[in-house]
């Protein structure tokens, strides 16, 4: 089974006026295709610091970080933005959905980017993944209006968008009620699994 990410002795710092901070040090690790990780740590331990390596939204002080594929630090900012698209689904710690869109085109603003669904499928296929993870009834509000929760399922719709190979889910289920429905909000058996097609650019 091939490995989805490889990471290599990467370390992460980062400057502050106290000196530099250690965020990650010498770290490595393998996960294959088809593996489902969780990372598990205290406050600052260094989660949210890896997974923004990973899915390319911040580069390592030193070290190798491969991914879908592709090490990303032979990627321009442009090529970074266009691998994340085709290939990584992100769930943030605090959603970060955008506030002027209502929830159903925050799901379709991913499908926009990555031009892979037509446009004239994306706003069903989006309101069909609202409701898999239980807020098809709040499709058409802004996210403002939206409890926790809800803003936290819409936002795992949002990272499945595309069905990326991939899907980075910053503490995911932090603000989830723990009713029957939960353990389905976060399985995803259709997904496609990572490929390893080679990089791009
Ligand atoms: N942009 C930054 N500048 C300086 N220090 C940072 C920055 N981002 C994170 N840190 C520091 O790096 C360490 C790791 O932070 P990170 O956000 O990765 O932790 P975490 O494990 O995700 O924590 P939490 O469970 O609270 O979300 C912390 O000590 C934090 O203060
Ligand atoms: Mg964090």
């Amino acid at each position: 089974m091939g490995l989805a990410i490889q990471v290599s002795d990467v370390a992460k710092t980062y400057p502050s006026s106290a000196g530099d901070f250690v965020a990650l040090d010498g770290l490595s690790l393998g996960i294959a295709d088809g593996e489902f990780v969780a990372v598990v740590g205290r406050s600052g331990s260094g989660k949210t610091t890896l997974l923004n390596l990973l899915a390319g939204i911040d580069r390592p002080t030193s070290g190798t970080v491969w991914v879908a594929g592709a090490d990303l630090g032979t990627l321009s900012e442009s090529g970074l933005a266009a691998w994340r698209g085709r290939n990584v689904g992100l769930v943030f710690q605090f959603f970060q959905l955008l506030p002027t869109l209502t929830v159903v085109e925050n799901v379709m603003l991913p499908m926009d980017f990555a031009k892979t669904i037509p446009v004239s499928e994306r706003r069903d296929q989006a309101q069909n993944l609202l409701e898999r993870v239980g807020v098809g009834d709040q499709a058409d509000k802004l996210p403002s209006t939206l409890s926790g929760g809800q803003q936290q399922r819409a936002a795992i719709a949002r990272a499945l968008a595309n069905n990326p190979p991939l899907l980075l889910a910053d503490e995911p289920t932090g603000n989830l009620d723990s009713g029957p429905r939960r353990p389905g909000v976060v399985r995803r058996p259709e997904c496609r699994r990572a490929d390893h097609r080679g990089g791009d650019s």
